[in-house]
């Protein structure tokens, strides 16, 4: 039986925060751990990604590998022959698959994308590249190549996979044969991962926004290399409101409503549960405090893990990935390249 594919990627080009961990790495480390023997779980740096908007290039191979530490010591079993980590550069097809694909899609489309039109407002001219334009179609190109059927995304890449699938099924129905496997639908994706919708942390100090790596001061992102005093702080100085009683509301609390979120998704509590305990409380100082001390515990357990992180194992298990991921990959654009005319 051909297993189904489970795949994320997570780009290099600042620190990751704990949204990114509970938005993406989590659910892949997840089933990594416990259905891994029923699926092909694919974690990649899509570091082609990681330069869409300017970067400082002599960071850029080091922070790649420090990613792959980062899901390593996330919980990424590197000795089981069912995960894959690797690099997207390393395997070529990707970037053979995404100018096919862009071959097929229309400009309006990506224009259409909000997270361009977000981060075209917020940059001039000289900052966005074409690159930052097409970059979902690369996306696409990165799911398509292993047929993968969940990918655990933030709530920002809903579009992104929701065109995935749409370009997936324009070639399937443009040349027969069944040549990509369509992704699941965004609400199958969100069943299967056990919530009712993507996850989107926000900033501490700005709740209307999300955390990003982005963000240039920092203070309401909590990155993973933050020491757990550093994450403690801007837990306690976190933006709420002045209607002084905690209730989970996103639209007129998104300061308090995100804390209750942080608060059940890293206490493994239910949301429920949490929102219970503290609803009608009037003051918000007892729950930062609890947000704050399971903060700081899992960043101390997560870092004293990065410092044990075995270089060479990864080093081992990449050189090993890439090579099977090469040949999965290669089977697809040979699949592609035959159907459009360019193989015989
Ligand atoms: P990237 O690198 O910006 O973010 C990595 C993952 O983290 C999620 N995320 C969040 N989740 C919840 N709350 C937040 N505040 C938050 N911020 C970020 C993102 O949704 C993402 O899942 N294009 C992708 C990388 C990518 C990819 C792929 C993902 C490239 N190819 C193929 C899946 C499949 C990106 O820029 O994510």
């Amino acid at each position: 039986m051909i297993k189904q594919t489970i795949l994320t990627g997570l780009r290099a080009n600042n620190d990751l925060h704990i949204g990114n961990y509970l938005g993406a790495l989590l659910p892949l480390i997840d089933m990594a751990e416990n259905q891994s023997d029923k699926y092909q779980i694919n974690l990649f740096v899509p570091d082609l990604h990681s330069f869409t908007t300017p970067i400082d290039h002599t960071l850029l191979h080091d922070a790649v590998f420090e990613n792959l530490r980062v899901f390593v010591a996330a919980g990424l079993p590197l000795d089981n022959d069912n995960v894959r980590i690797y690099r997207q550069s390393y395997v070529p097809a990707h970037s053979e698959l995404a100018w096919i694909l862009e071959c097929f899609t229309g400009f309006g489309e990506m224009s259409r994308m909000t997270q361009f039109k977000d981060k075209l407002q917020s940059a001039n001219n000289e900052q966005v590249s074409v690159g930052l334009f097409n970059y979902p179609v690369l996306m696409a190109a990165d799911i398509l190549l292993y047929g993968a059927s969940y990918v655990p995304v933030g709530e920002d890449q809903r579009q992104h996979l929701e065109f995935s699938r749409d370009i997936a099924e324009r070639l399937n129905n443009r040349f027969k044969g069944g040549l990509f496997t369509i992704p699941k639908s965004v609400q199958e994706q969100y069943e299967f991962f056990g919530k009712d919708q993507g996850l989107r942390i926000k900033d501490l100090a700005d709740p209307t926004k999300k955390m990003s790596k982005s963000d240039d001061s920092g203070k309401g992102v909590i990155f993973m290399t933050d020491s757990p005093e550093v994450a403690r702080k801007k837990v306690m100085s976190a933006t709420t409101d002045s209607l002084a009683l905690v209730a989970f509301d996103k639209a007129n609390q998104p300061g308090v409503t995100n804390l209750l979120e942080l608060l059940a998704l890293l206490s493994g509590e239910s949301l429920e549960a949490v929102i219970t305990n503290y609803r009608g409380q009037t003051q918000y100082g007892p729950l930062k405090t609890a947000v704050a001390d399971v903060i700081a515990t899992f960043l101390e357990g997560f870092q004293t893990k990065l410092s044990q992180v075995d270089d060479d194992a990864i080093a081992h298990k990449l050189l090993l990935s890439e090579s099977l991921m090469s040949e999965q990959a290669n089977a697809t654009l040979l699949r592609v390249q035959q159907a459009i005319g360019l193989r015989a």
